[in-house]
C-alpha cells in the first residue's frame, strides 16, 4: 500500500516535470547572462489573461497576466521566464517549487490557501453561463438533466458541483482547457458551460452563436498571484501591485486587454 502510494507520488512528480518542462533551471537563479530570473508558471488557455499569440506565425504567450508579471519582475530587478502547465497542474507545481509564482486568472480560495500563498486581488471576475443562443439556459436552475462543462480544477468546477446538489441530473464535463469547452458548446456536445465574464466576452465576440448570462456566486471571485507557501516574495509583489493600482498602470493594462475595464480592487470603483 505504502509502496503503491510512493510509486503514484513519483509518477505524479514525473508527469508534472514533463508538463511544465524540466528545464533544469532552478527558480530565481543566476542565469548565464548574470541577471536574476523569476519563473512564472501559467496556463495559457485563458484569453486575455494568458494565451498564445500566433500572429505572424509566432508562438508566444501574451496577455494581461504576462504584462503584469513582466512589470513586477522588472520593478524587482529580475528577468522573467514564462513556463506553462495545464490549469490543474499549477498549484501542484508550486508545491514542489517548480516556479516562483503563478498567474492564470486564478481566484484565491480558502481551499487553495491551504497549499499556496496569494497576493492581493488584482482583477475582478464573475461567473457566467455560456450556451448557444436561444437555449434557455440563462439560470443554473435550468441545468436539470443537462450536460454542463467546466475547467478541471477551477472554482467553476466546484461551483457546478454545488449547483448539482440542488439541481437534479446534471452531467458534469470537466475539461482541461477553456477553448475546448467553448468548442464543445458550439458542437452541441455539451449544453452549457460556466466561464468567467472577463474571458467569455472575447469568446462570444468571436462566436456570435453564443450568449452568456452572469450568475450570482457566493464564493470568492477575482484573480490573485499565487506563490509557494511561505514565499518571501508575496510582500514585494504586493508592493508593486499597490504601486500599479495607484499609478493607474493596472487600469491602463486592463483597458488594453479587456473590452470593459473591471475594477481592480474588490470594492467597485466609481465609473468614470
Ligand atoms: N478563476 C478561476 C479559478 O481560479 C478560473 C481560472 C482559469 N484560468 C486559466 N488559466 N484557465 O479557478
Amino acid at each position: 500500500m505504502k509502496r503503491r502510494r510512493l510509486l503514484l507520488g513519483g509518477l505524479l512528480i514525473a508527469s508534472l516535470m514533463i508538463t511544465i518542462g524540466c528545464g533544469g533551471n532552478q527558480s530565481a537563479n543566476q542565469s548565464t547572462s548574470g541577471s536574476k530570473t523569476l519563473t512564472l508558471l501559467t496556463s495559457p488557455d485563458y484569453p486575455p489573461y494568458g494565451f498564445y499569440d500566433t500572429a505572424g506565425g509566432a508562438r508566444k504567450i501574451v496577455g494581461f497576466d504576462i504584462d503584469i508579471a513582466n512589470y513586477v519582475a522588472k520593478e524587482l530587478g529580475y528577468e522573467l521566464k514564462v513556463q506553462e502547465s495545464d490549469f490543474n497542474g499549477l498549484i501542484p507545481a508550486l508545491q514542489v517549487n517548480r516556479a516562483d509564482f503563478v498567474m492564470a486568472g486564478m481566484t484565491p480560495t480558502d481551499e487553495r490557501k491551504k497549499n499556496v500563498d496569494f497576493s492581493t486581488i488584482y482583477f475582478q471576475a464573475k461567473n457566467t453561463i455560456v450556451a448557444l443562443k436561444g437555449n434557455n439556459l440563462a439560470k443554473a436552475e435550468n441545468f436539470a438533466g443537462k450536460r454542463v462543462g467546466v475547467q478541471l480544477g477551477s472554482i467553476q468546477e466546484g461551483d457546478l458541483k454545488k449547483i448539482s446538489e440542488k439541481v437534479q441530473g446534471i452531467q458534469i464535463k470537466a475539461l482541461n482547457r477553456v477553448p475546448e469547452i467553448i468548442q464543445e458548446v458550439k458542437a452541441k456536445r455539451i449544453d452549457a458551460a460556466i466561464v468567467e465574464d472577463t474571458v467569455i466576452q472575447g469568446f462570444t465576440k468571436a462566436n456570435p452563436d453564443l450568449e452568456y448570462n452572469v450568475i450570482p456566486s457566493e464564493g470568492p471571485s477575482g484573480s490573485a498571484i499565487a506563490f509557494p507557501k511561505g514565499s518571501a516574495r508575496v510582500a514585494e509583489f504586493n508592493q508593486v501591485l499597490e504601486k500599479m493600482k495607484t499609478s493607474g498602470e493596472l487600469d491602463r493594462l486592463a483597458k488594453q486587454w479587456f473590452a470593459t475595464s473591471a475594477p481592480a480592487s474588490p470594492s467597485p470603483s466609481p465609473t468614470k
